[in-house]
């Protein structure tokens, strides 16, 4: 059976590279989303993806923590010329796919990646679009669609190229998880530690142990319990176990400087509760991983966790 692809834009935070490429392979797995990576370069902030439609796109960015946006893609190339060129063949050849966003509220966002340009000069670069038969108002706060007008400029601050390596556009499709990484920052946080793990980091491993819903979770070396947050997020039901007696009974140090002593409620339950994930909170427990404690036959979905598992654990 064939497949009919469809091209889009994704656009990356440039943060946590390493966790990059592990991450979107570990959502389309989750998914079961067909793909094709068309980008050679994946340390580019903005690859071209293929999908079978727009219902993966959104599934994707539904997951996503690395992902800024994802864009339905309307043109791609290396010179400006050949770019409109394209944009206009699209225009053309899309009559009937065009129609209702035509006259919809909307804005064009420009992005000049790795070349700061005035407001003017985005304003210019918008100009150079105005064979795009969008009638309807411009709306900068609450559009209907969005449009992103992009020039790469490579990765190199000190080796900008006079002319940019891509131009690419595209209609906003789905944004990533992004504001996620903001409501679970460690900041906020109700029973943190020293060792807590950062709130991208424990999304991102969440992500990669393919973690959905209704999934039993187990972080064996759990202290405060960041993992398990993200896990619940997701929608895991989640376990903990650790060694340290006065870590999960809250009564360690606080680790804050503005604090002299722990509140009676610091614990990895009232974490859960903070974001809304209290149901999902299953139980931790003291225990030392050395000395395996499982009945025969038990079954994790998955187990994550940030301690080394080696022969000093
Ligand atoms: C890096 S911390 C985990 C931090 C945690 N992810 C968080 O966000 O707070 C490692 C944890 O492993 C626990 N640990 C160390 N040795 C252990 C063992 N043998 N069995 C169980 N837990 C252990 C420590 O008490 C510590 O809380």
């Amino acid at each position: 059976m064939t497949n009919s692809w469809k091209k889009y834009i994704l656009w990356f935070a440039q943060e946590h590279l390493d966790f990059r490429v592990a991450e979107f392979n570990s959502i389309v797995k989750l998914f079961g989303l067909k793909h094709r990576k068309l980008n050679k370069n994946l340390l580019k902030p903005f690859w071209i993806v293929e999908f079978v439609n727009d219902e993966a796109a959104h599934q994707f960015a539904s997951r996503s923590v690395t992902l800024r946006c994802i864009y339905e893609l309307w043109s791609h190339s290396d010179t400006y010329k050949n770019f409109h060129e394209k944009l206009r063949s699209h225009i053309g050849t899309s009559g009937n796919v065009l129609e209702p966003f035509t006259k919809c509220s909307f804005k064009i966002v420009v992005e000049t990646y790795n070349k700061h340009i005035s407001q003017k000069e985005k304003v210019e670069k918008i100009e150079t679009l105005d064979y795009l038969p969008f009638q309807g108002e411009v709306d900068l706060k609450t559009p209907e669609e969005e449009w992103c007008y992009i020039e790469f400029y490579g990765l190199d601050p000190m080796a900008v190229p006079k002319e940019p390596e891509d131009i690419l556009f595209g209609r906003l499709i789905a944004k990533g998880q992004r504001e996620l990484i903001k409501e679970l920052s460690l900041k906020k946080r109700k029973f943190i530690g020293n060792t807590s793990m950062d709130a991208q980091l424990s999304l991102l491993m969440a992500n990669q142990a393919l973690v959905k819903k209704f999934d039993l979770v187990l972080d064996p070396f759990v202290g405060t319990g960041s993992l398990l947050v993200s896990a619940a997020k997701f929608g895991g039901y989640v376990f903990g176990s650790d060694i340290d007696f006065m870590m999960l009974h809250g009564r360690s140090r606080p680790s804050r400087i503005t604090q002299k002593t722990r509140e009676k409620d610091e614990r990895v339950r009232s974490n859960l509760e903070q974001y809304g994930c209290g149901a999902r909170y299953m139980d931790v427990i003291i225990s030392d991983f050395s000395q395996p404690l499982w009945r025969d036959g038990l079954k994790f979905d998955s187990i994550i966790t940030d301690r080394k598992i080696d022969g000093n654990s």
